[in-house]
């Protein structure tokens, strides 16, 4: 156990260790007194994809994070914050034991995290068992803010259902009437095809088949040539980070971006087109966030984060540092005392944060209330085309928080 002491404590702990013994001493400083509480900082245990086709994923999550508490001087609300990490490899096998580990082994005050779905189920299981507060800072997985809901569970990202359910009504409007949908066989990808087919399928359209391959696979070719012969009038797809690469790689290279029109949930293509090139432009995209949105946090989001990390910010970096400014929220509301965390937790549900992606405020299940843009791949960006839900709220389907 590595244990910070402020100086002038240093003889009671050597008393304690010689009269009683570790478990005393281990006693005392898991329910330390206020002022030891607020001077040692605060531990914030990240579970991260580091490496894998989530890698960068989970680095920009860290970057976007770090980087707003480098911003308030390496504090929140005037507590210090020190940082454990973990790589979670986005394998939900590991999960519970990556995470019993923060909690019990690394003593940690909060866990942020994680990027797969599958990880984050298992995630909000143990936190939900152990009173443990949890950040999602990007997993959609809707369980976690519907019926496994709690008060120390948040998101700062979005939920499957509420950046895909808004793509049915924009592709009908847009003329298309029999679609194919193809992600990889898990969680998000289930519940974003499901939630796309919901809104879809409701404006009037048919998804005509849904293809599908396991996570973290990348051999495209038989699904692209099975779209080759269905010739829809259009494709949604949901794969992400390296998967993603590749996807819209393979896609054009069988020549369909010329003939069946791609569509997909953003991070088909956030953080993605410096290696897709010139193959992702024209791709068309749902999420709560574009790259060229024109507002002040944004714009000074996206400098002071090539500033310090030499690359573009993404939606990924936006929720990382999203994740920090609602844990500031927190701790500002308590003076940074986190023994006082009935009252953070309640001004973090309460908390509207002018974010990159524009306002965000939270449900009651601590799911991000936002607006949903619909985007194009041009000039190497993913430009803002409309808004294609304001507000947009998740329904906290199966939430009785
Ligand atoms: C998820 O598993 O929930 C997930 C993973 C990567 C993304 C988005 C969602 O980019």
């Amino acid at each position: 156990m590595s244990l910070i002491v402020p100086q002038n404590s240093l003889s009671r702990r050597r008393f304690l260790m010689g009269s009683a013994g570790l478990a005393t001493a281990a006693a005392a400083f898991r329910f330390p007194t206020p002022a030891i509480a607020q001077g040692a900082p605060l531990r914030v245990g990240f579970m991260l994809p580091y490496s894998g086709t989530f890698a960068k994923l989970g680095k920009f999550i860290d970057d976007g994070f770090r980087l707003h508490v480098e911003q308030q001087g390496g504090s929140l609300g005037g507590r210090r914050i020190e940082f454990v990490q973990v790589d979670d490899e986005s394998k939900p096998e590991s999960a519970t034991d990556n995470m019993n580990r923060l909690i019990g082994r690394d003593k940690v005050d909060l866990v942020i995290g994680t990027v797969h779905s599958g990880v984050a189920m298992a995630m909000v299981k143990v936190a939900r068992d152990t009173n443990t507060t949890l950040i999602i800072p990007n997993a959609g997985a809707n369980e976690a803010t519907g019926p496994m809901c709690a008060p120390q569970i948040f998101r700062t990202s979005f939920s499957n259902w509420q950046v895909c359910q808004p793509m049915g009504k924009v592709m009908f409007d847009a003329g298309h009437r029999n679609v194919v949908t193809i992600s990889w066989r898990y969680a998000a990808g289930d519940q974003m095809t499901d939630a796309f087919k919901e809104g879809f399928t409701k404006a009037g359209g048919k998804v005509v088949d849904h293809l599908a391959l396991p996570f973290p696979e990348v051999e495209f070719q038989a699904l692209i040539t099975r779209i080759a012969t269905l010739k829809p009038d259009a494709v949604f797809a949901f794969f992400a980070g390296g998967g993603a690469v590749k996807f819209v790689k393979d896609y054009a290279a069988a020549g369909l971006n010329k003939s069946i029109p791609l569509y997909g949930a953003g991070f088909l293509t956030d953080g993605t087109i410096p290696a897709q090139g010139a193959d992702a432009t024209g791709v068309k995209t749902t999420l709560h966030y574009a790259d060229d949105l024109d507002n002040p946090a944004n714009k000074a989001f996206l400098a002071a984060f090539k500033a310090k990390t030499g690359q573009d910010g993404d939606i990924y970096a936006v929720q990382g540092f999203d994740a920090a400014a609602l844990l500031a929220e927190g701790l500002k509301a308590t003076k940074g005392d986190w023994s006082a965390r009935k009252e953070a937790l309640a001004a973090m549900r309460a908390a509207k944060i002018d974010s990159p992606r524009g306002p965000m405020s939270f449900n009651r299940a601590g799911n991000p209330v936002q607006d949903v843009y619909l985007r194009e791949v041009r000039n190497g960006r993913n430009e803002l085309v409309s808004i294609a839900g304001k507000a947009v709220d998740d329904p906290a389907r199966g939430c009785r928080a």
